[in-house]
């Protein structure tokens, strides 16, 4: 396990993915009953942008520092979350951040010194439970949850070759537990035949109401560089295809090379 997301905290692709998290969180609490937030992959939990990680790739500036910097209408909610929280948040701080009393937050990170801080971060807050253990696994030990409602992330770092085959078989477990569950899932956009793949696959898996949403940094033609990135949702909820538009096209305004290529797209994979 050679990824650490401190190295890439606040670039692009977290931008993206947190904007959508914190639609979603915002979209669970519209109804009343609690719901299990399950962070599959959750990294450190929040991250010093000034530090050496962050500084020596210094890929916020060309993210999250760019939206504090001027924040659009549409990500509005999303930035006034991080600028409130001190530290730049990652996922679990962003969810945990949004729980109403009665919800939880079960968050797995399987890098022993990340859990190590992710625990640290958490302290005994008794509406979340930290976990030492493979991500994938824990959607079949915590999926369905008694609340019958849960909202799940995916964000594995892909350094394995098989990680998207991993992925789709995580997103079939999911789906057989708990066939109402949200999930977001994040994939890099490097090349263009991985990402048909993984899309032609989600179109034949027999998962129903599947939407992916992308953002696109130029042509995906350079496997080694991150090109852009997607987010997987399963069960979208209401007016997620309404409100996405705006909020993908704020990231572009923002955070677009200018490079050919550039776009956001907002693809319906399977039907309901
Ligand atoms: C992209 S980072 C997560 C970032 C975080 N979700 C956020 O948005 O702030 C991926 C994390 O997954 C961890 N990881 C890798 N393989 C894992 C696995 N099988 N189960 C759980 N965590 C894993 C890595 O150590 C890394 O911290």
């Amino acid at each position: 396990m050679n990824y650490r997301h401190a190295f890439h905290a606040g670039n692009a692709a977290d931008c993206l993915k947190h904007a959508i998290l914190v639609w979603l969180l915002r979209a669970m609490a519209r109804k009343e009953k609690p719901f299990l937030a399950l962070d599959t992959h959750a990294g450190i939990g929040t991250y010093d942008l000034t530090a050496t990680p962050a500084q020596r790739t210094n890929e916020a500036a060309a993210g999250i520092l760019r939206l504090l910097d001027d924040t659009p209408a549409p990500l509005a909610d999303y930035v006034t979350l991080v600028r409130s929280l001190g530290l730049y948040p990652g996922s679990p701080a962003i969810i945990r951040a949004l729980l109403r009393p009665s919800d939880r937050l079960i968050a797995c990170e399987l890098h022993p010194e990340d859990h190590a801080l992710l625990r640290r971060h958490f302290g005994r807050d008794g509406q979340t439970a930290i976990h030492l253990r493979d991500g994938y696994d824990a959607l079949a030990a915590f999926l369905p949850p008694p609340e019958r409602r849960a909202l799940v992330l995916i964000d594995p770092p892909y350094e394995r070759e098989d990680e998207a085959d991993r992925l789709l078989a995580a997103l079939h477990t999911a789906h057989r537990r708990a066939p109402s569950a949200v999930i977001a899932a994040w994939y890099p956009l490097k090349h263009r035949a991985p990402v048909r793949a993984l899309h032609d696959a989600l179109r034949g898996a027999g998962v129903p109401d599947i939407v992916a949403a992308e953002l696109h940094l130029r042509e995906p033609l350079d496997p080694t560089r991150l090109n852009g990135s997607g987010l997987i949702l399963v069960n979208p909820p209401f007016r997620f295809e309404t409100d996405l538009p705006a909020i993908l096209a704020a990231l572009l305004d923002r955070l677009g090379t200018g490079e050919p290529g550039q776009a956001t797209a907002l693809i319906r994979l399977a039907d309901e």
